[in-house]
Order: C-alpha cells, then sequence, then structure tokens
C-alpha cells in the first residue's frame, strides 16, 4: 500500500457553543470530566464555525495539523487522546468510485493530515477550542466510519476540551457530568434542535482587553483548588439550576431562562473572585453592559434580555425576540459607538439584517433611550457579532471548501 498516492479526505462544519450553566471545574484533569453538568446554546455556524478538513493517505508520513494556516504541533495530550479514541473505533472504508479500500486494521498505520480553520477572528477570543475539538473528532469519525452516535462521538470531543463536548448537537445542549470513574457517562445530549426556540437573538459584544487572560484550564484548576464557593456552586446550587434552566428551555420560560442564564454567569464570575489569586475575566466596559442590560430589564418590566460571560471580557446577549434585538442594537450602538475610521460592516459581522433594521439615521427614539437610562455607558467594544440559536455540525459536500488540496494532501 505504500507505494499508492490517493488521498481520502471529508470536510465538516462544526458550531461554537455558550454556557448558560457554566462549566466550571474538573474533578480527573487527564479525562476532563467536570464537577458540575452545564447546559448550552449552539450558535448558527453561518456566524462562528469551525471548518476542519481531515485526509489520509499512505504517502503521509506522520500526523499533521494546521490550524488558520499555520502548521500546530499534534503531541500535545489532548490532541492525542482524542486520536487514539477514535483510531480505536475506525471501520472499514470503501471508495468504490475510485476504488479504493481501507481496511479497519489498516487505520492504525496510517497517517492523518488535519487542516482547520475558524470563521471568525481569534483574537477575539471568542472559545474556539469548543468547536474546534468537536469538528476534529466529528470529521474524523466521518472519515473513519466510525459507528457511534453523537453523544458517544462527544465524550472524546470532550477529552479535547470539556466545553467541546456540546458542540456535537444544534439547539440547546447539556452535558452529563456522569459519576463513572472512566468517563463513559460524561456525555452530552441535545435537549430541544434549533428550531424549538427560534425567536431568539444573540449578540455577542467582542470586548476590547488589553491584559492577557488567564486560561479556562489553568483559572478553573485554581478555583479547584482554593474556592470554598465553587465547591458550594457545584453541589447544591448547579444540580438544582440544571433541573430549572430544562424546564424554562422546554417551556420557552424567557424569565425564568434569563433569571438563571445571568445569576449562573455572576456566579461563575464570583467563583473566579473567590479563587486565590482572584482572577478578573470581566472588564469596566463588560460591566457597563451589565448595568445596562439589568436598566433595560427593569425598565421593561420583565425580562427582555439575558446576559452570560465566559473567560473573558466579551459579552453574549440573547434576546427575547427580534423586535427587542433590534432596539438593543440601537441601545449599544448609542452607548457603544463604533471609532470614526471604522465602518458598520466591519464594526456588526454576522446577521447583519438587524442592523439594517435598526436604522442608524436619527435621534434615539426615547422608549430605547428610557430602557438604557441616563447612564453614560463607558467602554470599547471592538465589534459586534449578530446569530441566533444553530444546527449542529455537518459534513460539506462541496469539495471545493476543503482546506486540503485533493491530490497532496496539503493545505491550499
Ligand atoms: C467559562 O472547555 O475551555 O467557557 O476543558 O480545560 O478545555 P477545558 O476548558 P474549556 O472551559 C470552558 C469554560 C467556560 C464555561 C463553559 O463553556 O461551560
Amino acid at each position: 500500500m505504500a507505494e499508492e498516492k490517493w488521498v481520502v479526505m471529508v470536510t465538516a462544519q462544526t458550531p461554537t457553543n455558550i454556557a448558560v450553566i457554566k462549566y466550571w471545574g474538573k474533578r480527573d484533569e487527564v479525562r476532563i470530566l467536570p464537577i458540575n453538568g452545564s447546559i448550552s446554546v449552539t450558535l448558527d455556524p453561518d456566524h462562528l464555525c469551525t471548518l476542519t478538513t481531515v485526509s489520509v493517505s499512505p504517502s503521509f508520513d506522520r500526523d499533521r495539523m494546521w490550524l488558520n494556516g499555520k502548521e500546530i504541533s499534534l503531541s500535545g495530550s489532548r490532541y492525542q487522546n482524542c486520536l487514539r479514541e477514535i483510531r480505536s473505533r475506525a471501520d472499514d472504508v470503501e471508495d468504490k468510485e475510485k476504488g479504493i479500500k481501507i481496511a479497519k486494521k489498516d487505520w492504525e498505520k496510517l497517517h492523518l493530515h488535519i487542516a482547520s480553520h475558524n470563521n471568525f477572528p481569534t483574537a477575539a477570543g471568542l472559545a474556539s477550542s469548543a468547536a474546534g475539538f468537536a469538528c476534529l473528532v466529528f470529521a474524523l469519525a466521518k472519515l473513519m466510519n466510525v459507528n457511534e452516535d453523537p453523544s458517544q462521538l462527544s465524550a472524546i470531543a470532550r477529552q479535547g476540551s470539556g466545553s467541546a463536548c456540546r458542540s456535537l448537537f444544534g439547539g440547546f445542549v447539556k452535558w452529563n457530568m456522569g459519576n463513572k470513574e472512566d468517563g463513559s457517562d460524561s456525555v452530552a445530549v441535545q435537549l430541544v434542535d434549533d428550531k424549538h426556540w427560534d425567536d431568539l437573538v444573540i449578540i455577542i459584544a467582542v470586548v476590547s482587553s488589553r491584559e492577557k487572560e488567564t486560561s479556562s484550564t489553568s483559572g478553573m484548576r485554581e478555583s479547584v483548588e482554593t474556592s470554598l464557593l465553587l465547591q458550594h456552586r457545584a453541589k447544591e446550587v448547579v444540580p438544582v439550576r440544571i433541573l430549572q434552566m430544562e424546564e424554562a428551555i422546554k417551556n420557552r420560560d424567557f424569565t425564568s431562562f434569563t433569571k438563571l442564564t445571568c445569576s449562573d454567569s455572576n456566579q461563575f464570575h464570583a467563583v473566579c473572585m473567590d479563587t486565590s489569586p482572584p482572577i478578573f475575566y470581566m472588564n469596566d466596559t463588560s460591566h457597563s453592559i451589565i448595568s445596562l442590560v439589568e436598566k433595560w430589564n427593569r425598565s421593561a418590566g420583565t425580562p427582555e434580555i439575558a446576559y452570560t460571560f465566559d473567560a473573558g471580557p466579551n459579552a453574549v446577549l440573547i434576546a427575547k425576540n427580534r423586535k427587542v434585538a433590534v432596539e438593543l442594537m440601537q441601545g449599544l450602538l448609542y452607548c457603544f459607538p463604533p471609532k470614526p475610521d471604522t465602518d458598520m460592516k466591519s464594526y456588526v459581522l454576522g446577521d447583519t439584517s438587524i442592523v439594517k433594521e435598526a436604522g442608524l439615521e436619527g435621534e434615539l427614539p426615547q422608549g430605547i433611550k428610557d430602557k438604557i437610562g441616563s447612564q453614560d455607558q463607558k467602554g470599547e467594544v471592538s465589534y459586534f457579532i449578530c446569530s441566533r440559536p444553530g444546527r449542529g455540525p455537518v459534513v460539506l459536500q462541496d469539495q471545493t471548501q476543503a482546506l486540503l488540496h485533493p491530490q497532496t494532501g496539503l493545505p491550499k
């Protein structure tokens, strides 16, 4: 087989996800097993996703990977664990058209080329490892004819990055913490698909940050070691919230959803403060956005916007419906206008129809001014991304989208 020149490849697209009940803390650092369950919403891959092409050829002499065009090392244990787990489940593959047959036992000897690309700026500090590992595992499973359902694949993606397990599904997704030592029950399951609650609009404010942030991995390790609040959260708070959140999602109960989402984000950041030394992920701009949303909801008399922040200053705002989202966008652009040399096209990305509908001419309507209050919002937003709940991973049939050359298996 060594002289053969064929290349077989698969290209997949996988969404990113944002937790509304947060994962923070591991009980097993190697298998990546969490101390509590979590729930996330998958974002529309048209706006935020990873594209990965995986390929195999007898002419490849070692496993190689390129991330956003740059070759990276696969020697880290997280990559190695994912590759080992997926290889051990590989099956016979036959491409009749090309006359290629790969026997199950050959996968151990064959090498892989992998190229991955995010459709959003890496510098944005948006969780790219979630979509990245999910896409790697999903694409390899297709290439190797692995006969496992998405939940079983999620347990492999989890070993790349915890939050990645939730990107194997669209809609709203729960990661069951599980209690088995081998982690086989620590898997993601879909709660509802992306059509269930498609009124929701998700606006991400990418907040400028000058400081280098503590990575999630080391931040959560420090919290596990030092925060008593984290222990209380994992044992007493999250199990109840998970049940309440499942109910809120099932019933499309935006009031409960907002209460739970905001409280859980705030408790996660309180845990970070309770860590020694304390970790500050949010900055003044993040705090300004929280104040804006709190004011808005109070003035509306009923929650219309939920906020959540991950391990960084970016705000993820979930609006109850499109009408609220359009008004919110008007308010946000009023409070955080683009710099004079920035045009709107590069300031609002994703579903730009929202900003078109918001209309930027003339005075901000009094009704919206009342909702955001008189407060002079300070801070800097680099740009906004408008999105919505989205679907899970898919294989792309269009070969022109592949990131690797079909003859050489090298990046295009
Ligand atoms: C704050 O999944 O990035 O985004 O498992 O160490 O790779 P590792 O951490 P990671 O942590 C994500 C933390 C979070 C909350 C969440 O997504 O649930």
